[in-house]
């Protein structure tokens, strides 16, 4: 397959940590394999310290292709690899980074035969909040943002404050349209989908509201613990991994009005609206939770109270929303991993149509599904099969990808790099939503709850299993049918 990506020199800052080793270069290797990258590329890993030569940095990037990969084909990742260096790099020196691109650069010509003004750069910035700052100082020093664009990490600063710094200093040496804040929910398919299902079906849309649905559930539970990641748990924690990001975009992406077209102003004013309509966040509606054990992880605190677990509601003041409260939960070591979102549709009024038992059936509920293979399912009433006029509970599913012919489904890294390389920006955050979002979220970093301990493989503490009315729907009795084969 070819494609019509210009030339690229791709920046990797942080390039030996775990996103780069369990997301990025598994990413790139996906879209080599889908001949997605494009024909002349040089990869340049980055860091403080060396992990060593370019070759056993190369066995680094191997080790995890194959761990996170699964099935590596040597034809493929043989010549990825061999594009694949490394140069050491610091926010007070960049010197010899500068050098090995402009060296990159200047192989791509000989090969390309190309001009220097069609040669991109790609600076991903994959370091904690607190580097980022530095680091673009270093990048305008060194004479690299021409021809750059620029990938930032979540969480984009740690509070209002710190995020407004953050984003004067970015364009303080880049142009807005040269910065892509990446939140990889946004790369899963299923996330697209829910614009898709809202506004390509006449069957949705005109209930997609207060007057049709009763509450929107948004619970992405983990198993998986800090695994490791102790350090960086300690300095951010779930609010700010999670909650003000990928839960809060994808609350936006369930609750925007229609934004007439896919395309970067559309989809950033629709979200920036909704947004802008959200209540800020009561403290006393939000549940901090951390999981018995997380004290012993390395380098976390012996009295540390960062939550590991967080569960709150949220209101949206619009015409559209107004009464339909939204809840949403995460954490770490909980007993399912799951990125379900659950509408739930009111009752009708009279309910003169009953189970066999005459109790009250399980309420309608659409379940968007946002795993790897993203699903679709509804809960609805009818009537059992037989003499009397009794409702049994039945369900209609999609497989999003094994119902559509010709899938070609992307993993979200893979779509939004690719993204980055095309220019496209519709899938990433303006730093009017990253400001908006922490001034929702101030109240409770101003006040945090408690954090309350909870048991490894349960649903979080108590206070956060109570918070919705009506219950939630993971972890609840009767279990989720949905999904059964
Ligand atoms: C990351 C968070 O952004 O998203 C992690 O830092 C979290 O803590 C991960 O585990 C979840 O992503 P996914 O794609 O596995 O749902």
């Amino acid at each position: 397959m070819t494609n019509d990506l210009p030339p690229h020199v791709l920046v990797l800052f942080g390039a030996t940590g775990d996103l780069a080793s369990r997301k990025l270069f598994p990413g790139l290797y996906r879209l080599a394999q889908d001949g997605r990258l494009p024909e002349h590329l040089a990869v340049i890993g980055s860091g403080r310290r060396s992990p060593g030569t370019d070759e056993e940095f190369r066995d680094h990037v191997r080790e995890a292709l194959e761990k996170f990969v699964g099935e590596v084909d040597e034809e493929l990742a043989g010549p990825l690899l061999e594009r694949i260096t490394f140069v050491t790099s610091s926010a007070d020196d960049g010197k010899d980074l500068a050098q090995a691109v402009r060296d990159a650069e200047d192989k791509i010509l000989e090969e390309a035969g190309c001009l220097l003004g069609d040669v991109r750069r790609l600076l991903y910035l994959s370091v904690p909040p607190s580097a980022v700052e530095s680091m673009v100082g270093m990048l305008a020093e060194e004479d690299l943002v021409d021809r750059s664009r620029l990938v930032a990490e979540k969480p984009f600063g740690t509070d209002l404050a710190s995020a407004r710094a953050l984003d004067a200093v970015l364009r303080d040496a880049f142009e807005e349209g040269q910065i892509f804040r990446i939140d990889h929910f946004l790369g899963k398919e299923a996330v697209q989908n829910i614009l898709a299902l809202r506004f390509a079906n006449g069957l949705f849309e005109p209930a997609w509201n207060r007057h049709t649905i009763e509450s929107v559930q948004i619970d992405v539970p983990e198993k998986l613990t800090v695994e490791g990641r102790g350090s960086f748990y300690e300095g951010t924690g779930c609010l700010r991994d999670m909650v003000t990001t990928h839960l809060c975009q994808l609350l936006g992406f369930v609750a925007l009005e229609d934004p007439h077209a896919y395309r970067e102003s559309a989809i950033r004013a629709a979200k920036a609206a909704v947004f802008g309509a959200v209540r800020v966040l009561d403290p006393d509606r939000v549940v901090f939770g951390q999981y018995d054990g997380y004290r012993d992880e390395p380098d976390v605190a012996d009295d540390s109270d960062v939550e590991t677990f967080v569960a709150i509601e949220v209101w949206i003041d619009n015409d559209r929303w107004r009464d339909v409260p939204f809840y949403l939960r995460t954490g770490k070591a909980l007993a399912e991993g799951r990125r379900t979102i659950t509408i739930r549709f009111h009752d009708p009024r009279h309910r003169w149509l009953k189970p066999e038992d005459g109790g009250t059936p399980a309420p309608n509920e659409l379940v968007i599904e946002l795993a790897d293979d993203p699903r679709i399912a509804i809960d609805v009433r009818a009537k059992r099969p037989g003499p009397d006029m009794a409702l049994v509970e039945g369900v209609f599913r999609l497989d999003l990808v094994g119902d559509a012919p010709g899938s070609d489904p992307l993993e979200a890294y893979e779509r939004l790099l690719l993204d980055v390389m095309r220019g496209d920006r519709t899938l990433f955050i303006s730093s009017g939503e990253v400001e908006r979002l922490w001034e929702i979220c101030q109240p409770v970093l101003d006040r945090r709850p408690e954090t309350q301990p909870y048991e490894q493989g349960s649903w979080g503490p108590q206070d956060a299993v109570d918070l919705p009315l009506g219950g939630w729907r993971l972890g609840n009795h009767p279990p989720d049918r949905s999904f059964k084969s």
